[in-house]
């Protein structure tokens, strides 16, 4: 059990590391969390109008994930998945922001990129098809994260499921905001301004 600590935290710190907010802040956009939802992640980030940081953002979130699980998996599954569940974790509760982080989907992809990669093109083909009719990532991100857990007991995955349904909730948790903007119709969409 310590180790399974050790890994969970070296997960978290991994985690924590706000990869959109550096970003935006080295391209010298200033604090990304000042405009549009406020939050540190790439949708966010695309809003300042840079596609490429954007999809920087995207990649070093998920990377993050798929790294540190992809480590502590030398060790077996269970350090594999502390790890990941660290990592989601610390980017959604990064110490260093005072533990107000991001809203954790790319992470969540990424981790599961490690885990179990056919349940990533799952989550990737269903967050591309709602996003592509409804413009919201935010719903897009929510109807992945109920199609994920099912998908994975469906395909055999029992264990990396049950962590995935935990993932899930937080990332409800996470999207309380847009999901009540949602009902109220104020979403912004993707490819509008604000
Ligand atoms: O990945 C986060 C996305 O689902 C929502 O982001 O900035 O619109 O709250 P945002």
């Amino acid at each position: 059990l310590p180790y399974l600590l050790v890994a969970l935290a070296i997960g978290y710190l991994f985690g924590s590391f706000p990869s959109g907010l550096v970003l935006t802040r080295m391209a010298g956009l200033g604090d990304v969390r000042r405009i549009g939802s406020g939050n540190i992640g790439a949708t966010n980030v695309l809003r300042t109008g840079r596609k490429g940081l954007a999809a920087l953002t995207l990649l070093l979130d998920a990377l993050k994930g798929t790294v540190v699980v992809l480590l502590a998996g030398r060790y077996g599954q269970d350090y594999a998945a502390a790890a990941g569940l660290g990592a989601f974790l610390g980017h959604l509760f990064p110490v260093w922001l005072g533990f107000k982080g991001g809203k954790g989907v790319a992470t969540y992809l990424g981790v599961l990129l490690a885990l179990a990669w056919p349940g990533a093109l799952l989550f990737a083909a269903v967050w591309l098809l709602v996003a592509f009719i409804s413009r919201y990532s935010s719903l897009a991100a929510l109807t992945a994260a109920v199609c994920v857990p099912i998908a994975l007991y469906v395909m055999g995955y029992s264990q990396v499921a049950l962590l995935f349904l935990l993932m899930s909730v937080l990332v409800f948790f996470s999207h309380r905001a847009n999901i009540g903007r949602l009902i109220q119709g104020k979403e912004s969409r993707i490819g509008v301004n604000g």
